[in-house]
């Protein structure tokens, strides 16, 4: 089995959610921790959250859209511990919006957050582990928008699908230079966390309030349905336990809504058949994506 007690945690996205929830389990776990985000006051309350369970730990302001940034999250992590067993590429954002009246800034900035932010650690940290003595773990946060696609949200798809790419071509990098580096990708579909709170974290270069797309139907639109997908999904408490055995057990995908399983497969069945996205075939697989139920 293995040991994550006294080895060193990188965290993303360690203020809300899945980045806050995976820093209380590793710290439960003994693990030493490194937490970086761009909202510093909810990162302090999560410093504050793992050191009073016992963790050894520090914070990392760090924006992820500059890679500037991510290089000195790693240094520092690097500084203060001289090792990295464990990287959590948690930041991220989620931005709704047909592709005719989405914002060129909000693709760029989605982009950055939710894939170059990985690729960038991802440069960083690999020859980091492969120099270390052991087994390194590193854990990209995608989403079921990176193995299925649906409606109103092709940004976002467009950057998960990149993810879940990059992650499996990495993999295959690794095996072919026998690496002591597991990689896996996290593909939820809704789970309760601050997600729908997305605009709270827009960096200064992308925002632009003389835009009327940022008063438009269409936004506010798109921010309640978040909103209503988020605070309707899965309860995000039993998560962290679902991704740390699966860490232990090697996973490479790490999936939460056994439900969605059927829209994967016929996705991949539709493709050499040539047949494409249809609305009416995805409809009842769309009921899936808030489900909390668990695998029989
Ligand atoms: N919640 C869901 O239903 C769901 C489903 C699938 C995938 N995801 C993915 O999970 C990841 C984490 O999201 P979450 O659901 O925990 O949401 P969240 O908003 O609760 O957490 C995201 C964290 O990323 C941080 N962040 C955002 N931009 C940043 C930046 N530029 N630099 C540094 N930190 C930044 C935020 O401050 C926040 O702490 C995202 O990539 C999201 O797409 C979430």
């Amino acid at each position: 089995m293995k040991e994550f007690k006294d080895k060193v945690a990188l965290i993303t996205g360690a203020a809300h959610g899945f980045g806050h929830s995976l820093a209380i389990e590793a710290a439960q776990r003994g693990m030493k921790l490194a937490l970086a985000d761009i909202d510093q006051d909810a990162l302090e309350k999560t410093l504050s959250d793992v050191k009073k369970i016992g963790a050894q730990a520090i914070s990392i302001p760090t924006d992820v859209t500059e890679e500037s940034e991510i290089a000195n999250m790693v240094d520092e992590t690097m500084s203060k511990y001289n090792e990295i067993n464990l990287l959590i590429n948690s930041a991220g954002v989620a931005i709704p919006g047909p592709i005719w009246e989405l914002p060129t800034r909000d693709w760029e900035w989605i982009l950055h957050a939710d894939l170059m932010s990985q690729v960038w650690a991802l440069k960083r940290v690999i020859p980091i582990m492969e120099k270390q003595k052991g087994h390194g773990d590193i854990l990209n946060v995608a989403s079921m928008a990176g193995l299925i696609t649906s409606p109103l949200m092709p940004a976002y798809y467009a950057t998960k699908f990149a993810v879940v790419g990059m992650t499996e071509a990495v993999e295959y990098d690794l095996q072919a230079v026998k690496a002591n580096v597991g990689l896996h990708v996290f593909c939820p579909a809704f789970v309760q966390t601050d997600l729908y709170h997305t605009e709270n974290h827009r960096p200064a270069k992308y925002t632009d309030k003389s835009d009327p797309y940022y008063s438009s139907k269409t936004f506010k639109e798109g921010q309640k349905q978040a909103k209503i997908d988020i605070t309707t999904g899965m309860p995000i408490d039993n998560v962290p336990k679902i991704i740390f055995k699966a860490l232990e057990d090697d996973k490479f995908y790490i999936l939460t809504h056994p439900g969605m399983n059927p829209a994967i497969v016929a996705r991949a069945k539709n493709i050499p058949s040539g047949e494409g996205p249809d609305l009416k075939a995805l409809a009842p697989f769309l009921e899936q994506t808030h489900e909390v139920k668990e695998d029989k």
